[in-house]
Parts: structure tokens; C-alpha cells; sequence
């Protein structure tokens, strides 16, 4: 599954929580209390409890940093080895991430990018992708979409009509081998490539990007309303404080 790097990390997570939370109406989702505890707890919890993952590395937005450290203090999250500071721009975000991972792990080891504004991804999760890392460069959760999806132009025009059974809806965390994803990365932040998924810089590299299935509860908080459906869905699983 991967080497082992030079600190001895053979799987490293990066998990990025420097957006600026635009569509929050003003509010920092990454620290909004969920059942009593910080949005971006969930997330670095899921590596604390993995028993695959050797090191974390946040990237909190910048100025945040120390309240990032905080809640690692506060919850005993001892895996944190950096917290570094992210970009304006997603890609930098995980460009900066990505940097701090090759100190603390081998191009060979495997690395897990993950957004902290999905708080319920399970280990059963990072388990099946870090396998399929076995012959893939890259592996993805996927969820069939539920709606049908259509292109269009000026906003309105509808252009196209997509065919549901060959797409997918993709989510994080993304498993990489380290080497690979930096390097690609590498050239995305010096040509300025719009990068929205991770996985997508490395496919414009010709590296094999594989699916294995997703779970319908792993939803990004991105809208308000997200955070009051994310509370039914931990009192369902039980997992509040
Ligand atoms: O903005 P969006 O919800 O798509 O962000 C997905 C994840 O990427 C979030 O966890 C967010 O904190 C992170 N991000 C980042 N740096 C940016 C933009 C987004 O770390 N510049």
C-alpha cells in the first residue's frame, strides 16, 4: 500500500479547512458546532480512530491556525503532525497540504485528501480506497445521482441532457499515492489550473483514477441548512457527545 517515509508515515491524511465559507452567509462552517463540537472535529476524529492512518496535516485558513491547534488539544488529536496555511484558492489549499506531506512521508507512501466540511466519512471508506491504491494511482468515493443532470448554456439554456448511468457524484476523502498527486499538483499551482477535485489534476496527467463506492451520508456542508440536516444525521448515528 505504500512505503515507509522518511518520519515513518505510510499513510498520511491532509484535511483542508482554509474556505472561506461563501455560501455559509458569513459564518466559518468549519468550526460551527455539531452535536456541541466543531464542524472540523468530525473529519480529523475519522484519522485518529483509522487505525491506516499514521499522520494529519490541516490546512487551516490563515490566521486560523491557532484555533485549529486548539481543537486538536482540546480533543487529544495526537495524529496532527502540521497545521499549515492554506490558499485563496482551493488547489493552493491542497498544494500547501500536499508540501507538508512529502516532509513527513516517501513518494511511495499514500495520502488522503479530505475536505474537514464533511464530517461523517466512515473508516470502512478510507479502508476500500486505500485498497484500490493496489493497482489505480488514485481512488474516489462515488454516489450514483439521484437527479438527472443536464448542460446548459448562458445559466439557462438547456444544451444537453446526460446519460444517469455512467455518472457519478464525487466526494472525499481521495486516496493518492503521494508522489504522484504532488507532482501534478505542482504543475496546477504554477499554471493556475481551476481545480475543484482533487483527483481531476492527476487525470490530466494520464494517471489511472479509480471509483469505489461512496455513502449518501458523506454530504459537504455547504449550505446553512446542511448543518441543521447533518445534526438528524448524527443523532441517527448515534455518535453526539
Ligand atoms: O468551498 P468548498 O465547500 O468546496 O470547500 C471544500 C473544502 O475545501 C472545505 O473543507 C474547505 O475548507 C476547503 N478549502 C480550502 N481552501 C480553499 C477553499 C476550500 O481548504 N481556498
Amino acid at each position: 500500500m505504500g512505503d515507509k517515509g522518511p518520519n515513518g508515515a505510510r499513510v498520511v491524511a491532509v484535511v483542508l479547512a482554509a474556505g472561506s465559507s461563501e455560501r455559509m452567509e458569513g459564518r466559518d462552517k468549519i468550526y460551527a458546532p455539531l452535536g456541541g463540537r466543531p464542524l472540523i472535529y468530525y473529519s480529523l476524529a475519522l484519522f485518529e480512530e483509522c487505525a491506516e492512518v499514521d499522520a494529519v496535516i490541516v490546512v487551516a485558513a490563515a490566521g486560523s491556525e491557532n484555533e485549529t491547534r486548539a481543537v486538536a488539544r482540546d480533543y487529544g488529536l495526537a495524529k496532527i503532525r502540521e497545521v499549515v496555511a492554506g490558499g485563496v484558492e482551493r488547489r493552493d489549499s491542497a498544494a500547501a497540504g500536499l508540501s507538508a506531506a512529502t516532509s513527513v512521508a516517501s513518494p511511495g507512501a499514500a495520502v488522503l485528501i479530505h475536505d474537514a466540511a464533511r464530517p461523517f466519512a466512515s473508516k470502512t471508506l478510507v479502508r476500500r480506497l486505500l485498497e484500490a491504491l493496489v493497482d489505480a494511482d488514485g481512488a474516489v468515493p462515488a454516489i450514483r445521482p439521484a437527479d438527472t443532470v443536464k448542460r446548459v448554456a448562458e445559466e439557462r439554456d438547456v444544451v444537453a441532457t446526460l446519460a444517469r448511468d455512467v455518472l457519478r457524484l464525487v466526494q472525499t476523502p481521495q486516496a493518492f499515492k503521494l508522489g504522484a498527486i504532488a507532482e501534478a499538483y505542482r504543475v496546477a499551482v504554477r499554471e493556475r489550473w481551476p481545480v475543484t477535485d482533487d483527483a481531476a489534476v492527476l487525470e490530466q496527467f494520464g494517471g489511472r483514477v479509480v471509483t469505489v463506492e461512496g455513502e449518501r451520508d458523506n454530504f459537504k456542508i455547504t449550505y446553512p441548512q446542511d448543518l441543521a440536516f447533518a445534526e438528524l444525521v448524527l443523532a441517527r448515528k448515534g455518535a453526539g457527545p
